[in-house]
C-alpha cells in the first residue's frame, strides 16, 4: 500500500485570481470555486473525525493505523491552508461564501454522538471527492490553463484526495462501524453534497453577474451532463459505495499516481511518517510539522 506523504505545493497563492481563471467558463469558474468555499471547514471536520476515531480504538488497532491517520491530518491540513487562501482571493473578488456556514452548523448537530456518526459522515464525503478527483485527473483540460496555479492546485488536492480515500473509512471500520449506516449517511451526505455544491454554484453566479446568460448554462449543461461530463461520468462510481461490502481500494488509483509522478517538480514533501514514542505523538507531529512547512 502507498504510503501516505504530505507535500508542500509549488505554486504562489499570494497573487490574485481572474474573475474566469477556468478556461474563461462563468459555470466551471463558479462550481469549482463554490467546492473550494467548502474545503476549510469540511476537511477541519474531516480531521477532527478521524482523529477522535482513531483515538477511541485499541491500541493495536491504532498502531495498524497510525501511519495512515498521521498521512490524512498532514494532507487535509495542506488542502485546507491552500484553500483558504485561495477563498480569501473568492472574497476580494466580490463572493460571498454561504456553504461554510451552513456546513458549520451541521456538523454542530454531531457534536457529544457516537464517533462513528461523523466518520461515516467523512467517509462518505471522501468517497464524493475521490470519485471527482478520479474524474478531474482524467480530464485535466477541463480546467484550461489560463490559470495554471489553479490547475495545478485543483490536480495536486485531487491527486491526494485518491491516495487517501481510504483512511476514513478504515477507521470507521476499525470502530465497527456497519454497512447499513455507512450507506444510510452516504445517501443523505448525497443529498446535501448536491444541494450545496447547486445553490453556492447559484449564488457565485448571481454575484458574477453571469447567472442569467444563456451561454452560462449552455456550458453548464455539457459540464454536469454532457458525455463524459461530471454527473454522468459519475453515476457508476457514486452507485459503487452502496453496495455492501465496498471498500475505496475497489477503484483505480493509477490516475492520481500518474499525475503525482509526472509533476513531481510542482511539490516537495515535507513529512513522512515516522516511529514515535506513541501513537497520540504520530497525529499531533504531522500537524506540527505541516504547520511550519
Ligand atoms: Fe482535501
Ligand atoms: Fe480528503
Amino acid at each position: 500500500m502507498t504510503e501516505l506523504v504530505v507535500r508542500r505545493l509549488l505554486v504562489d497563492m499570494e497573487a490574485p485570481i481572474a474573475r474566469h481563471w477556468c478556461d474563461g467558463d462563468p459555470f466551471r469558474t463558479a462550481f469549482l470555486n463554490a467546492l473550494s468555499m467548502s474545503f476549510p471547514v469540511g476537511e477541519q471536520f474531516f480531521i477532527d473525525a478521524v482523529r477522535a476515531g482513531w483515538k477511541a480504538l485499541p491500541p493495536a488497532e491504532q498502531a495498524r493505523l497510525q501511519a495512515d491517520v498521521q498521512g490524512f491530518v498532514g494532507q487535509e491540513a495542506t488542502h485546507r491552508r491552500l484553500h483558504g487562501l485561495y477563498n480569501g482571493h473568492l472574497e476580494a473578488l466580490g463572493l460571498e461564501n454561504r456553504w461554510a456556514p451552513r456546513a458549520l452548523r451541521r456538523q454542530r448537530r454531531l457534536e457529544g454522538l457516537d464517533p462513528r456518526h461523523a466518520l461515516a459522515v467523512t467517509a462518505a464525503f471522501e468517497h464524493f471527492t475521490s470519485i471527482l478527483a478520479d474524474w478531474m485527473l482524467r480530464r485535466p483540460e477541463r480546467l484550461g490553463q489560463r490559470d495554471p496555479r489553479l490547475a495545478t492546485l485543483w490536480l495536486w488536492h485531487a491527486a491526494e484526495e485518491s491516495e487517501h480515500r481510504h483512511v476514513a473509512f478504515d477507521v470507521y471500520r476499525a470502530l465497527g462501524g456497519d454497512e447499513a449506516w455507512r450507506i444510510r449517511w452516504f445517501r443523505r451526505i448525497t443529498v446535501f453534497f448536491i444541494t450545496d455544491a447547486l445553490r453556492q454554484t447559484l449564488h457565485n453566479l448571481r454575484r458574477d453577474g453571469t447567472l442569467w446568460r444563456w451561454s452560462t448554462w449552455r456550458a453548464g449543461a455539457a459540464f454536469l451532463f454532457g458525455r463524459d461530463g461530471l454527473v454522468r461520468g459519475n453515476r457508476g462510481p457514486w452507485r459503487d459505495y452502496l453496495a455492501p461490502g465496498f471498500h475505496p481500494h475497489d477503484h483505480d488509483a493509477s490516475a492520481a499516481e500518474a499525475w503525482l509522478a509526472a509533476h513531481a517538480g510542482d511539490y516537495v514533501p515535507v513529512a513522512r511518517p515516522v516511529a514515535p514514542a506513541s501513537p497520540g505523538e504520530a497525529v499531533a507531529g504531522a500537524a506540527v510539522r505541516v504547520a511550519a512547512a
